[in-house]
């Protein structure tokens, strides 16, 4: 846990000690934000930036959203650390099956509970020791790739590449790089090459996690380089989202 000035950290290189540990710093602060987790897409509290600013997010949401019916039923779907489950509630009932994989506990409490009757199955683990005993039609991630540090990228993608079906697809969003996005009491580093940042609990605990903020065409580079093929676009302020099939 880290005391101090909000201010971007580069990664330092290749040193597993190092990323291991901000690796278990990540997944603890996530556990310990779920029961507060909702207000920064609903936009309350700290995450309040106005009605204007409000109704734009939730334009732009929907946005992705329509994009995401595009492929509607899903089939057999993976979603990882899909949280408080304010995807997975728009995604399972038109899925064949569906799987989450988050590391906490008390996110998957929370998902658990907004589904209700929904049948989805919850797996407590971490993604990149977790293996699946089957594969999926789709795999979704919300507000995940950018928590995957560049040195586990490639991994993250292999992978997604054998957990899907032949002609299965991933679908992803994220944050854009704006103020705007995140909490009035967080700063984002000026730097595009620092991969970690520091996040503030309503309770003012501060926590060091990875966040890139890709752009599309970044991220359609890397990905086409790895052997996918990406659609990736941007929403007009707020998101970075997309899809992603291995070419055939
Ligand atoms: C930014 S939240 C995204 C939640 C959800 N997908 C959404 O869009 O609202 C990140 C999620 O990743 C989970 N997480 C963190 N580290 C993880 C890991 N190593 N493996 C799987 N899930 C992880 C957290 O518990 C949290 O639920």
């Amino acid at each position: 846990m880290l005391r101090g000035k909000p201010i971007g950290v580069r990664v330092p290189s290749a040193s597993s000690d190092y990323l291991d540990s901000a690796w278990a710093e990540q997944i603890y602060y996530y556990r310990q934000r779920a029961a507060e987790y909702d207000q920064w897409f609903l936009r309350k509290g700290r995450y309040d930036r106005g009605d204007e600013h409000t109704t734009q997010w939730f334009k732009e949401v929907e946005e992705v959203v329509a994009e995401l019916e595009t492929f509607s039923p899903y089939g057999d779907v993976l979603e990882i650390a899909g949280g408080t489950g304010l995807w997975t509630v728009r995604l399972a009932h038109k899925s064949k099956s569906y799987t989450v994989v988050d590391t906490s506990p008390e996110m998957i409490e929370i998902n658990r509970y907004r589904l209700g009757i929904t049948p989805v199955t919850y797996i407590e683990h971490d993604v990149f020791t977790f293996e699946p005993d089957k594969q999926y039609d789709f795999i979704f991630f919300g507000f995940w790739i950018s928590h995957v540090p560049s040195e586990r990228f490639q991994e993250f993608w292999d992978r997604l590449r054998s957990w899907l079906k032949p002609g299965g697809s991933v679908f992803f969003l994220d944050s854009a790089k704006t103020p705007m996005s995140t909490a009035v009491d967080h700063v984002l580093p000026d730097e595009d090459d620092c991969e970690t940042l520091v996040r503030k609990l309503n309770d003012g605990r501060e926590f060091k996690i990875f966040k890139i903020f890709y752009r599309p065409e970044e991220l359609t580079a890397k990905l086409e380089g790895l052997g996918w093929e990406p659609r990736i676009m941007q929403t007009e302020n707020c998101f970075m989202y997309g899809s992603a099939h291995t070419k055939a």
